[in-house]
């Protein structure tokens, strides 16, 4: 191994994942706030009324939220609220619910998933449409469920426009849309429109569930599963608790989520997030050797490199492989990235790439 540069300073910040980052300081003051004296358990405490109006308030109607740990449970408990007997999913082959969450899905619920193909790792209308064959077939799963991850794991984002046009097509033949929002906020920043825009991409557009992500998004841990779909609210507490998604200390859940939707700083994270990966996009993408299916839309680019540097650059700066076929990688940002990481980041992929 040939040894790197003393003068090749790695970044403070990995490039692995948004998932990597400590919390905000503003998360930890509140958590830290919330730590006083004796609180009911189980989301009986004021910190977590209070995040329940917050919630209301941001979806601009009485949604019903249901907090939870980790995103792959809020996401087991989101399609737990949807789905029917004999229904099964429709979700694309790079879906989180797919390929990233061991099989929960399919193990605590017993469903199955129906992955389609999507380069970009987004559904459309017509791969909704498509699922009527399957109506009525005593032999095939009942297609119940459409899950869109809202921004997608390719960093790609749905339109508002776009995800309407799924709803429409869904609540057509009687299926419920989740989208899955684990980087909601960056979904959000992206398209520019703060409230306005989370409401055009979810009630709005007619999303039925939204799993609401605060743990990429610079807190401890903790994420919501937001209703929109009153008829889907009737057995959510008991659904939360069956999937073991029901902390006892939730105040400590909820105070992250009360800082984080106070003052907008759920957006100001992200938004800050996105653009470091747009500064990274932007210092890398001349270079030699470097291709890329398209700019960032989020906080996430995803360059083909040369295969044989790509070993020796992650030694010395951790990052995943994406499509190691394609010698694709995932560069990813988060709240706490400078633009001196992104700068150090880059000088050491220019040293790598010569
Ligand atoms: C799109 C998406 N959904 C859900 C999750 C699940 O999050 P967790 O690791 O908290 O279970 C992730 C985590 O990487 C994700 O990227």
């Amino acid at each position: 191994m040939v040894p790197f540069p003393a003068d090749l300073t790695p970044p403070d910040c990995a490039f692995a994942s948004d998932n990597a980052a400590g919390a905000h300081p503003k998360i930890l003051e509140a958590v830290i706030a919330a730590n006083s004296g004796h609180e009911l358990a189980y989301g009986d405490d004021p910190h977590t009324r209070r995040c329940e109006a917050l919630f209301a308030e941001l979806f601009g109607a009485p949604v019903r939220t249901l907090l939870t740990f980790n995103g792959t449970g809020a996401n087991v408990l989101a399609l737990a609220t949807a789905l029917g007997p004999s229904q099964g999913v429709l979700c694309t082959g790079w879906s989180h619910i797919a390929v990233d969450e061991t099989g929960a899905p399919e193990r605590v619920l017993g469903v199955k998933l129906i992955d389609v193909p999507a380069a970009d790792a987004k559904l459309t209308p017509g791969d909704v449409a498509a699922q009527a064959q399957h109506f009525g077939v005593m032999h095939h799963v009942q297609p119940g469920v459409v899950s869109v991850t809202q921004s997608t794991e390719l960093g790609t984002v749905y339109t508002p426009e776009e995800i309407g046009e799924i709803c429409e097509v869904a609540h057509g033949l009687g299926m419920l849309v989740h989208l899955d929002g684990a980087r909601i906020a960056n979904a959000v920043a992206a398209h520019g429109q703060g409230v306005e825009s989370l409401r055009a991409m979810t009630i709005g557009a007619g999303v039925d569930v939204v799993s609401f992500g605060g743990t990429k998004n610079g807190f401890l841990g903790g994420e919501a599963v937001v209703i929109c779909n009153p008829d889907l609210v009737r057995w959510a507490p008991y659904l939360r608790k069956q999937v073991t998604q029901l902390p006892s200390k939730m105040r400590f859940v909820a105070a992250q989520f009360n800082a984080a939707l106070t003052d907008g700083l759920w957006l100001e994270t992200a938004d800050h997030a996105n653009q470091m990966a747009r500064y990274l996009y932007d210092s890398v993408r001349k270079l030699p050797g470097i291709g890329f299916d398209a700019p960032p839309a989020v906080n996430a680019v995803f360059p083909c490199l040369p295969d044989q540097i790509i070993d020796p650059l992650r030694e010395w700066c951790f990052f995943w492989d994406w499509d190691r076929l394609r010698s694709q990688v995932r560069w990813m940002t988060a709240w706490d990235t400078t633009p001196v990481d992104v700068d150090r980041f880059v000088a050491g992929v220019r040293h790598f790439l010569a």
